[in-house]
C-alpha cells in the first residue's frame, strides 16, 4: 500500500513538474523575457532618425530603405540594397528582436547597438555620410536640437544620435507568436503540424543545437557550408565592396566571405556566421548571409542534405533523412514563429 501511494505520488509529481512537453524528452527554452522599453521620447527621436534620408550623403538612403518595416525590417533582396552607384556584398539582416542580442552583424564584429548604428551611416556603400558632418547638419535642422534635449538632456552628438537609433530598434520586439504562447503554457497554440515540427526542431533535426534559447539563436558562430554565389564572384561592384571590407579589416582581397574569421583570425572561424534568431523568419526571405537560399523550403532541403560542402563545415551538421511529411512539419514550425511586427510608419520629420 505504502509503495503504491509513493509511486502514485511520484507519478503525479512527474506530471506536475515536467508536463507533457518534457515527457516527450524535449528541452524547450524559457519564454522570451519582457524587456523594459526605453522612454518614449527616445524611441520617437530614434524613429525619426531611422526614417530620415538626411542621414545619407546624397539624401536618398535611410536605415528604413534597407530595413523596411513592411518586410520584417529587412529588404527582401538576396544581396542588400546599397548607396547609389555602389552595390552591397551581404544580405540585410532583420532588426526584429535585436534588443535581445549581445553581438551584431553576420560576423559579430559589433557588440552594441549604439556602436553598430554608426557603421551604416559612414559606410561608403550604405549611407556614405561623415558622422561629424551629420552632427552639424542635425544641429542646424530646426526641431532636432529640442528633441535631443527632451530625450537625452543633451546636445546633438555622435553618441546621442547612435543612442536614439539604438533605442528605437529596442522597440522592435516580436514575442506574441504561437510558439511563444506554447512556451508560456498554451498547449493548443501550435497546430498539430507545427507541434510535430517543434519535436523535430528539438529532436531528430537537431536545429536547436545552434538555434537554442528563447531567441532561437546561441549567438555563436558556425560554418554551415553556405556557398559563394555567382553574383558575388562576378559582379565588379560587389567584388569591390567585398575587397574594400577585406582590406579595411587587414585581410587579403579574395573570393570568399571570411565570416567570423575577419574578427578573430582563428582559422576555425573561416566561413562561420552568427546563428540568426528565427522570429518572423517566414517574412524575411531570402536567407543566409549572402541571400543564396530563396525560400524556407530551400533552407530545410539544405539542412536535410547536411548543409553545404565546405572543408570547415560544422561537425554538428549531418544529413537528416527527413521524410516529405517531416519537412512540411518543420516548415509549419518555422511559420509558427510569426507574430505581430510593431506598426511603425514614417514619422513627420523636423
Ligand atoms: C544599404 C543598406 C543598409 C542600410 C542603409 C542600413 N543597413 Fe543595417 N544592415 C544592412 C546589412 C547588409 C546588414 C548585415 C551586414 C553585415 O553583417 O556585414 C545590416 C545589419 C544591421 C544590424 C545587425 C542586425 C543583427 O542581427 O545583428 C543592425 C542593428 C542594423 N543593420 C542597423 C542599421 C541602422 C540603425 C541603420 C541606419 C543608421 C542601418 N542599419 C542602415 C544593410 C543596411
Ligand atoms: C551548426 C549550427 C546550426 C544548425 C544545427 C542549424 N542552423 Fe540554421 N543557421 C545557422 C547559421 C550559422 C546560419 C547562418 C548561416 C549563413 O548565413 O551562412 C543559419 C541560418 C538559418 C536560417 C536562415 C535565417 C536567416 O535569417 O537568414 C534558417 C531559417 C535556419 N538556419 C533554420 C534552421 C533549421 C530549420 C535547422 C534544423 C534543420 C537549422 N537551422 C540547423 C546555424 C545552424
Amino acid at each position: 500500500m505504502l509503495t503504491r501511494s509513493i509511486s502514485l505520488a511520484l507519478l503525479l509529481w512527474g506530471i506536475i513538474l515536467c508536463g507533457p512537453i518534457q515527457a516527450a524528452g524535449l528541452e524547450l527554452p524559457e519564454p522570451l523575457p519582457l524587456l523594459q522599453p526605453p522612454p518614449a521620447e527616445r524611441v520617437e527621436l530614434g524613429r525619426m532618425l531611422f526614417f530620415d534620408r538626411r542621414l545619407s550623403g546624397d539624401g536618398t538612403m535611410s536605415c528604413a530603405v534597407c530595413h523596411d518595416p513592411q518586410r520584417g525590417y529587412a529588404d527582401g533582396r538576396a544581396l542588400s540594397g546599397a548607396y547609389p552607384t555602389t552595390r552591397h556584398w551581404r544580405h540585410t539582416q532583420s532588426l526584429i528582436n535585436v534588443a535581445y542580442l549581445d553581438v551584431f552583424l553576420w560576423d559579430g564584429r559589433s557588440t552594441s547597438l549604439e556602436e553598430q548604428a554608426e557603421g551604416p551611416i559612414h559606410s561608403s556603400f550604405e549611407m556614405n555620410l561623415h558622422l561629424d558632418f551629420l552632427v552639424e547638419k542635425l544641429r542646424e535642422t530646426p526641431g532636432y536640437p529640442e528633441l535631443f534635449h527632451a530625450a537625452y538632456q543633451s546636445e546633438t552628438t555622435r553618441q546621442t544620435i547612435s543612442a536614439a537609433l539604438a533605442d528605437f530598434q529596442r522597440s522592435l520586439i516580436v514575442r506574441d507568436t504561437p510558439f511563444d504562447a506554447f512556451l508560456a503554457g498554451d498547449s493548443d497554440a501550435l497546430s498539430s503540424d507545427a507541434r510535430r515540427g517543434l519535436e523535430l526542431f528539438y529532436g531528430k533535426a537537431a536545429c536547436s543545437r545552434c538555434h537554442s534559447g528563447p531567441l532561437l539563436s546561441d549567438q555563436k558562430f558556425h560554418n554551415t557550408g553556405v556557398g559563394e554565389t555567382e553574383e558575388l564572384l562576378s559582379d565588379p561592384q560587389r567584388r569591390a565592396a567585398r575587397n574594400f571590407f577585406l582590406v579595411q579589416v587587414g585581410l587579403e582581397r579574395g573570393e570568399r566571405d571570411p565570416g567570423r574569421y575577419a574578427v578573430t583570425r582563428d582559422p576555425a572561424d573561416q566561413g562561420a556566421f552568427r546563428t540568426p534568431p528565427l522570429r518572423q523568419v517566414a517574412e524575411t526571405a531570402p536567407y543566409m548571409h549572402n541571400g543564396s537560399l530563396a525560400t524556407l523550403e530551400e533552407v530545410i532541403a539544405f539542412y536535410n542534405r547536411g548543409g553545404g560542402s565546405d572543408p570547415d563545415k560544422s561537425p554538428l551538421l549531418r544529413p537528416l533523412e527527413l521524410t516529405a511529411e517531416e519537412k512540411s512539419a518543420l516548415l509549419a514550425f518555422l511559420h509558427s514563429l510569426t507574430g505581430t511586427v510593431p506598426v511603425v510608419r514614417p514619422p513627420a520629420l523636423p
